[in-house]
């Protein structure tokens, strides 16, 4: 079987990397694809080397770009490569422009997708990314869930149960495996290294570069705001690239680069990044990937966005959600420092994305599902006679498998009472309420 991996920016490397490594230590074919939409060493070179994957087969070196021509030029490189490797199925991660490239095209060819990550959602289609993972749930034709909210999501979307496999999330597999290597090595990065974080209190790993943060004006003089008036702590502040460049556009960088309780660092190798994030007191940060470390190194998070994809890590108690306003960040860092009581429940909540495991499953599933032929998308050769969706309330002992079997029908939602449930083959359905398509 040969699998193609799709990636191009720095969260989707450390991502699939576990993924990769699986691959690898099952002998299968991978073709690497790197769209080159995150280009520096410290985007992306240096995880290669952190995380021990192999260097990409291919680089369409796209660069930056708008959405639509990013898109299109790497829609037009991936294509050529599909049509020469012909893999069985083309893996993408989250929700970047090269996910979005990667899905339709593989989709078109007929070769099947893997979303990984699939099924999260803000509710809020003015994020880019919003788009790229409605757009790739719709071209899949297996999707990696992290959790069970997650595909029910999904479900909601009217996608079949029997394609989604919930997996966990494979930055725990990446956190898990890494952050021992990580405590034991020198950190790399000098000037991270320059903070003796034994004699240091406070200390706040931040990170932002969310469009909707970073490119609007009012938005970030509200983070920045926080920032200033938190003079109590030590904020360490690996800057992304997008994020220097609107700094300096909109002339806040000097400023905040000037004040002694802020250190602004490079973007760090995902060691030291690591190192960083479990020598924090809490995490303030934009990034999706951040919230799921966070819950996971057990350490709070105050999120700044009014939304998000991760509800889970909200609902456990491990991360609150600020927004951008001064008044609020300030409050919730000065509750989490001073009150341990309030700080100590955040930091036991409990980890909603898995064991470790999430890549183990990845590829047994991709592998049950090649040795069954469900990666061969063709068109139906069944004549349908007849369709219909319905409802009903199940009064039978009956499980979820064995009524798609004896019923000719795909179950789509489950409810019990207001409860919505996930339609696992051994769910019993008496007494509840299903929604389902029934075939002749
Ligand atoms: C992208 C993803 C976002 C993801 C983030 C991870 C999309 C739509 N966005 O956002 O979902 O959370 O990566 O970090 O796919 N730049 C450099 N060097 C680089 C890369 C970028 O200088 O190596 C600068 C360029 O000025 C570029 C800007 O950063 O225009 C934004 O880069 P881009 O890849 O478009 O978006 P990100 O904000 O990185
Ligand atoms: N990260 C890193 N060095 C940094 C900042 C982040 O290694 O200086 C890692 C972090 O551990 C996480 C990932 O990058 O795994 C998150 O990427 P990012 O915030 O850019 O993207 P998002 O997750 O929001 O898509």
């Amino acid at each position: 079987m040969k699998i193609a991996i799709v990636l191009g920016t720095r969260p989707e490397i450390i991502k699939m990397a576990p993924i990769i490594d699986e691959i690898t230590k099952r002998d299968m074919d991978v073709v690497l694809i790197h769209t080159g939409q995150h280009y520096d060493k410290e985007m992306s070179d240096n995880f290669f080397k952190d995380l021990e994957i192999p260097l990409p087969d291919y680089n369409i070196s796209v660069g930056s770009a708008s959405h639509g021509k990013q898109t299109g030029l790497v829609m037009e490189g991936i294509e050529d490569i599909l049509i020469n490797e012909k893999p069985d199925i083309v893996l993408v991660q989250g929700d970047t422009n090269a996910v979005l490239a990667g899905s339709l095209v593989a989709a078109k060819l007929h070769i099947a997708v893997g979303h990984v990550e699939a099924g999260l959602r803000s509710f809020d289609d003015t994020m880019p990314e919003e788009i790229n993972r409605k757009v790739s749930d719709v071209c899949s034709a297996m999707y990696f869930i992290p959790t069970e909210d997650a595909a029910i999501n999904l479900l909601a979307e009217n996608i079949s149960h029997k394609k989604m496999i919930i997996t966990g999330n494979s930055v725990v597999d990446a956190c898990f495996r890494h952050l021992e290597i990580a405590k034991k090595r020198e950190i790399e990065e000098e000037s991270l290294r320059e903070i003796d974080f034994d004699n240091l209190d406070n200390v706040i790993t931040l990170t932002m570069h969310r469009a909707e943060n970073v490119d609007d004006e009012t938005r970030l003089k509200g983070i920045i705001n926080a920032l200033k008036e938190l003079t109590e702590t030590n904020i360490i502040f690996p800057i992304h690239p997008r994020t220097q460049k609107t700094l300096q556009n909109f002339g806040l960088y000097d400023e905040l680069d000037s004040l002694d309780h802020i250190h602004m660092v490079k973007p760090l190798g995902y060691l030291d990044f690591l190192v960083l994030q479990s020598n924090s007191d809490l995490i303030l940060t934009d990034s999706g990937g951040l919230q799921e470390e966070a819950i996971t190194l057990d350490v709070p998070a105050l999120t700044l966005r009014y939304n998000t994809e991760r509800p889970e890590t909200v609902t456990a108690g491990g991360n609150i959600l600020v927004g951008a306003d001064t008044d609020v960040i300030v409050g919730f860092v000065r509750k989490i420092l001073e009150d341990d009581d309030f700080a100590e429940s955040m930091k036991s909540a409990k980890n909603p994305y898995g064991d470790g495991t999430s890549a183990i499953r990845t590829l047994d599933a991709i592998e049950k599902f090649y040795e069954e032929g469900l990666l061969t998308i063709e068109a139906p050769d069944d004549i349908m006679t007849s369709f219909k969706r319905k409802m009903a309330v199940v009064n039978e002992d009956i499980t979820v498998a064995e009524f798609e079997d004896r019923y000719c029908a795909l179950i789509h939602l489950v409810y019990n009472n207001e409860e919505m449930l996930f339609p696992h083959d051994d769910l019993n359905l008496k007494n509840l309420m299903i929604a389902y398509d029934k075939y002749n």
